[in-house]
Order: C-alpha cells, then structure tokens, then sequence
C-alpha cells in the first residue's frame, strides 16, 4: 500500500515554506503520495472550521502529517481561532511527545515537551464577577508517559536529563518531580536532575552547551524551545516532532506563520526541511533519507542563506540550493 503523508500548508509563510518541503520530499520519497488539506485560518476561511473533519479524517489514516505553521493576525479576537485547530489535532492524534531538537556548534540540546496537557487543556472560562481562568491540570500517567520518553532519549543521547518545573510555587510541578524521581531508578544509566523554570531559561541563554535532553510541561516546552531556538541560530532552523505511541506523528517547525514577512518569499524553509526530515526519519523509518536531508540543509544554509541569517538568498534560493546538495551528495541512494 502506498504511504500517505498529510502536508498542510497552513497560514502566513507556512505555504511558502510547505512547497520547498513538498518538493524535497518528492525527490526523497518519490512513492509516497503527498496529499494537502487544510488546517488554520485557510481552513476557517473556506469551511468555518479551523481542523475540518476531512483533514483530521486524513491525518488519522495517513503514516505522517507534515505541518507547516497557521495562525493569522485576522482571527486574533475571533471566537473561532487557527490555533485551535491545531491544538485539537494535537489532542486527536494524542502526540504527546514534541521534541525539539536545537544544535550548533557546541550546543546539542533535545527539548521533549508534554503537549497534549498542562495550561493548554485544562478547565478555562469567566466567573460572574469577570475573571477570567485557565488551569494547568496532569493526571500522573500523564506525566509518567512522557518522563519515560525523556529518560529513554536521554539514555541514548549523553545520558544527562533535566526536568524542568516550578515545583516551588505549583502543585503540578511538585507531582512531576515526584514521579521523574519515581521513574529514575529503571533508567541508571542516566543522570538526572531538577532545575527551576526561571533559571533554566538564564541557563539556556548563558550556557546552552551544558544541556542534553530537558523534559517539561506544555506551557514551559514552549517557551523554552523558542529560547533554545534563539541561542542556535533562530527560529528559521528549529524543527520538531510531535509523536504518540502508536499513531501517526505531526513534524512541524517550532515557528508560527511569521505574519511580518508573509508573502515576500524570504522565509528560512529549513525548519520546515527539517521537519521533513525528522518526519522521513520517524514518520516513515527512512533514517538514510532523513540524514541525507539533514546534511543538505547544514550545507544548503552555508550556500545561500536567507535573510534571517544575515544572507540575502529568498525562500526559493535556498529551498533549490538545499535540493541541488542532495544531488551532489549522491542521491539517489537507492536508484
Ligand atoms: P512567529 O514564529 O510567527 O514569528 C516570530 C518572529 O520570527 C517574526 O519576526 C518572524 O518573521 C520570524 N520568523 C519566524 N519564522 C521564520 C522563518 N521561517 N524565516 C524567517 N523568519 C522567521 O511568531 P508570532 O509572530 O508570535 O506568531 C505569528 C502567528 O503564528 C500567531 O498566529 C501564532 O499563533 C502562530 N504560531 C503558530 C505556530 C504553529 O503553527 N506551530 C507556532 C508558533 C506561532
Ligand atoms: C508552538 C506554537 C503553538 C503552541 C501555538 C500556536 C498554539 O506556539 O507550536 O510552539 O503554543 O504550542
Ligand atoms: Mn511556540
């Protein structure tokens, strides 16, 4: 049977960036069968739903969903919102995993963030006299599940994990450290440590080369990964996985739909490449593939960087540069 990956092109730079993915991965994955549909403000805009249940329908069924970003300045105030989409789909496929890879140079750090919980989830609304609400709510297998994640990358990384909370203010911190303490000992072989929020975040920005993996909440991941993304180079280069334990995972950059430069053809594709090769290499068990697509984009990006970079190479330069590399590295592989 062939294999369906789900592309969304999404909103704001998220076409631009979703046609150089279509095209590395066609060249890559020639049998596999690209199929688009909406999610965001395009999906709103023609259906009045942000996930319209064909493309949540699609994505249960495809091996992978390839995402590139939504959101629109448009619905800020909306009722109906691109995010929700997107959150929802999350919640659908239960990929609670995210992993958020940063590296340069000396710093190698792998963010795995709980994504289908916390702040993002919980019980929210007005109370009579006008306040307004949001809970940050974990069940502890809620937890568990993606601490085991965390001690298993870390495992096969350095070894070295840091759980990161606010266990000196919040109830749900205090049970996350219990239960990383709990799940420790089935994993010896890694060293593991607590560290505040807060402090984390000036650790990141003053030292990203002493982290490997940092296991976190919902609210806390996401923060934390634009900061690590910051400090290796910025947001045109993060990419991310998000995995559940059976279904089919969502690879997407850790950047939004970047409204300020939406429609000039200069957003950096090489998170979205990056996605894609996450995707080739977990959604579709091509390691080769993923490596080589990964190596394409390092050497594509010192050839013609975009102007986030400093360089003055467009969407389109950079997206052909990264293409013409796979061909001189010797691809295809597998003629
Ligand atoms: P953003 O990530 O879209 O942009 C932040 C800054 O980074 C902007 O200056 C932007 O130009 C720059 N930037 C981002 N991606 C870039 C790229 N590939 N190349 C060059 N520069 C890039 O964050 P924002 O402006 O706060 O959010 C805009 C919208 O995106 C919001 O609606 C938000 O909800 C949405 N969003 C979506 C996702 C997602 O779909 N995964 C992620 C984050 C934000
Ligand atoms: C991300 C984004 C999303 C998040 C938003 C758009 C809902 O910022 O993927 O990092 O907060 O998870
Ligand atoms: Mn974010």
């Amino acid at each position: 049977m062939t294999d369906i990956v789900v592309l969304l092109p999404g909103d704001g730079v998220g076409p631009e960036v979703a046609y150089e993915a279509r095209l590395a991965l066609q060249l890559l994955a020639p049998d596999v069968e690209i199929e688009e549909h909406l999610l965001g403000a395009a999906a709103i805009r023609a259906t009045g739903s942000p996930l319209p249940d064909e493309t949540l329908a699609a994505c249960r069924t495809a091996v992978a969903v390839l995402k590139a970003p939504i959101g629109d300045p448009e619905f800020d105030a909306a009722d109906v919102r691109p995010e929700q989409g997107m959150l929802r789909l999350r919640a659908e496929l239960d990929t609670y995993a995210n992993l958020r890879p940063a590296v340069l140079g000396d710093v190698d750090v792998l963010i795995v963030r709980e994504l289908v919980g916390g702040l993002y989830f919980g019980a929210r609304g007005t109370r009579e006299d006008g306040t307004v609400f949001d809970t940050c709510e974990y069940h502890p297998r809620q937890v568990e599940r993606i601490v085991r994640r965390g001690f298993a990358l870390a495992a096969g990384r350095r070894g070295y994990l840091l759980s990161v909370d606010k266990a000196n203010v919040l109830e749900t911190s205090r049970l996350w450290r219990r239960i990383v303490d709990e799940v420790a000992p089935e994993f010896p072989s890694v060293r593991v440590e607590h560290m505040l929020v807060d402090n984390c975040a000036m650790q990141l920005a003053t030292g990203p080369e002493r982290f490997d993996v940092l296991v976190t909440e919902n609210m806390f991941g996401d923060i934390l990964s634009d900061l690590a993304a910051a400090v290796t180079g910025g947001l045109g280069l993060a990419p991310s996985a998000c995995l559940s334990d059976l279904g089919p995972g969502i690879f997407e950059p850790v950047h939004g739909s970047a409204p300020d430069i939406a429609g000039q053809g200069i957003a950096n594709p090489a998170a979205m490449l990056r996605s894609t090769a996450l995707l080739l290499e977990h959604g579709l068990g091509r390691l080769d593939d993923g490596r080589a697509l990964a190596r394409a984009v390092d050497e594509g990006l010192a050839l013609a960087p975009t102007p986030d970079l400093g360089g003055t190479a467009t969407t389109a330069e950079l997206g052909a540069a990264i293409r013409a590399q796979l061909a001189v590295d010797g691809f295809p592989a597998r003629a």
